[in-house]
Formats: structure tokens, sequence, C-alpha cells
């Protein structure tokens, strides 16, 4: 590849010394699951994710589960959910035993609709909703959604796997979210060396049952208030992400400037392609470059760059609504937005120490793709 979609090995050298002497502690110490690395990690996303309780988990999917069965989600009970996010999503409120029901994006944001979530609460009378905060932005429509589930009691959860760094209305997206998720999957803005997640709630009743969700529903060490799960994270995952948060800043910058760079390079091409960036007063973290393509299909761009040697991805080339265990799913629409999106959208690389030459060779070579 001249240009790799995603390089970790880049972000991961400049700590790679500091993380094998922390490693080596954990070895001598013993700190093997939760600890003093893990009490520090959570100390550390409080300040900077500004929400007052975080709770580490194993990943971004138990945060999700967990989230939704700490906020009393279970059978019977309808969650909407947008038709275009990552799977997780639709697995975590089948886990639970809820029914999911399918909202579409709205064109313009990328995220789940608000005008059609509102009319299709009519219909389905939904109990709760997992608002997904997609590609490194929110909803332009994020106070309305809050606004509207909280008069109308609905219960609110915001997945913020993508979203480390994400602003709106001048706060971080976590802090007014009644019950928030992360994922520090490797490639996420801010990955782990594995699996990782955190659960955020302004409220200490939530988090105090998260927590204990977490930890098998534990009331004591031997006994039980809830039966929970095994989720916890490892004192080798809460020092590696330490390490990462130093440099984190850093590599949000670098991505915002590769997304600007491509953002001004693909406007003068509009015939060809949209390129989608955070809705106003809502500042992104620069986590995908996401090209609606107007003409040819992103499978069809893809296999060109490819030809050309260049890292590209398609997030995400189906839906929800098109994947085997969703197909019989409740639905608030044809979600056609979702469905004919899926279809055009690419992705250029753009990843923590991308440079402006590799930006330049992938903006080029999809340019080439778009005349061929
Ligand atoms: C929107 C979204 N939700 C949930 C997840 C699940 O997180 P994890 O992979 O850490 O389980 C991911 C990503 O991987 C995601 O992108």
């Amino acid at each position: 590849m001249r240009v790799p979609f995603i390089d970790l090995k880049r972000i991961v050298d400049p700590i790679r010394q500091q993380v094998i002497e922390d490693w080596t502690n954990c070895l001598e110490n013993c700190e093997f699951v939760g600890g003093a690395g893990v009490q520090k990690l959570e100390k550390t996303l409080m300040q900077r994710l500004e929400s007052s309780h975080v709770v580490s988990c194993a990943n971004g999917t138990d945060a999700l589960v967990i989230g939704l069965q700490a906020l009393g989600v279970g059978p019977g009970m309808k969650v909407a959910v947008p038709n275009m996010t990552f799977w997780a999503p639709f697995e975590a409120i089948v886990q639970v035993g809820a029914t999911p029901v399918l909202v579409d994006i709205n064109p313009d944001d990328l995220q789940m609709d608000f005008d059609e979530f509102r009319r299709g609460h009519r219909e389905h009378h939904f109990d709760a909703a997992i608002l997904v905060h997609l590609f490194g932005w929110t909803s332009a429509a994020l106070a309305s959604f809050r606004s509207f589930c909280r008069s109308e009691g609905i219960t609110l959860l915001e997945d913020g796997a993508q979203s480390y760094g994400v602003r709106a209305g001048g706060e971080s997206v976590y802090t007014a979210a009644q019950l928030s998720t992360i994922s520090f999957y490797p490639a996420k803005v801010l990955g782990a060396a594995g699996d990782a997640g955190a659960i955020m709630s302004p409220d200490p009743k939530v988090a105090e049952k998260v927590r204990a969700l977490c930890n098998h529903g534990r009331a004591g060490h031997y006994t039980y208030d809830y039966v929970g799960w095994n989720s916890r994270m490892s004192g080798a995952q809460a020092h590696f992400l330490l390490r990462m948060i130093e440099q984190v800043d850093g590599l949000i910058a670098s991505r915002r400037v590769a997304e600007d760079y491509y953002y001004n390079h693909f406007e003068a091409l509009s015939k060809h392609c949209r390129v989608f960036k955070a809705p106003s007063g809502v500042t992104g973290n620069g986590y995908l470059i996401v090209i609606e393509s107007l003409k040819q299909t992103g499978d069809e761009l893809a296999a060109k760059l490819r030809d050309l040697k260049i890292g590209c991805a398609r997030t995400y080339p189906q839906t929800l609504c098109e994947q085997g265990p969703a197909q019989n799913a409740l639905r608030t629409s044809d979600l056609k937005h979702s469905q004919r999106f899926s279809r055009m959208v690419i992705n250029l690389p753009l990843f923590g120490g991308i440079t402006l030459e590799e930006c330049r060779m992938a903006a080029e070579s999809l340019e080439e793709a778009f005349g061929q």
C-alpha cells in the first residue's frame, strides 16, 4: 500500500518504551485485574470526558449491554436504534431481551433522524433509544433528542464509541448524557492495546449499579445484588490507555488537519461527491472522512483505490436491516436514506499522525478513480 488506511504502529512507537516499563511494573506488582492503573484511568477519563462518573469495562459492546441493563431496559421494551451504525447497538438491545426498532438516518448529518424518531414514537411508543454519535461527530438535533426523550419518559443511552473529544453546545458530548458509553478498540481515536471500554453517567446511583454489573453484580466478595457480567479492565490496558492519553490531543489535531485537507480538496469535486463534516455547533474529532459518491458505488471506487494502492474503508457497506438477524426487525420507515448512503460511501485514510503528503496521494487517487 502506498498509503495505509490506518497505521497503528505509528502511534504506538512513541510510547513503546514507557508502556514496556509500565507493563513490567504490572508484572512485578501482579496488577492484573483492576488496581491502581484502572483507578487512575477512571479519574483521568472523568476529566477528559467531563463526566462525573466513569466505570471502566472490557469493551464498548459490553458497555452498551451493561448500560441498557443498568437503566432497566429489558424484555418487552422497544428500543429505537439508527439503521446505519455498527452492529453492536443492535446486538446489545437483543442481548438484554428488548426489541430493536430501526430508524432511518438524516441525510445531512448521517445520524438517527430526529423527525422520524419523533414520528416513530407515536406509532411504536419507544421505551428507550440508543443514539449513536457516529463518524466523529453527533446529531445536529442532539439537544432535541435529549429533551424529547426526557419529556416523553424515553430512556436514552448514548453510544459514544467513536466520539472521544467530540463537543456539542460547548461541552463534551458525554457530560449531559443520561448514560453514555465509549469503546477503546485499538482503531478508535483513543485506542487500547486490545479490547476495552467505559460507561459514563452523571447519576451516582446509576454508576454504582454499572460498577456492580461489570463485576458479576457483586454487593460483597461473595454476595450479589444483580445477575451481572465479568467485564473488568486489566491493569495492562489501563496503563496503555494512560500513555495513549498523553499523546491523544496531538493525534486528534493531526486528524483534524487531515480532515480539513480532504474537505478542501473535494469541495471542488461536488459533481462527483459530497464530503461530510460535523454539523454547526459540534466540534468533531476527525475519526473518519466520510465521502458520499454521487455516481459510482462505494464498491466500485474501493476496487479502483485498491488497484492504486490506497487503503480505504466503507463505513458501513450495509445497514442493520440488511443483516440476516435484523431482516424482520420493526422499523419506522422504508429506511431508504441509510440504505442508499451505504451503497455510495467511501472512507479515505485518516489516522493520528497521517501526513499531508499521504492525504494528497489518497485524495488525488480518489479523484483519478472518479474520472475512470
Ligand atoms: C458505534 C459503535 N458502537 C459500539 C462499538 C463496539 O465497541 P467494541 O468494539 O469496543 O466492543 C463500536 C466499535 O467497535 C462502534 O463503532
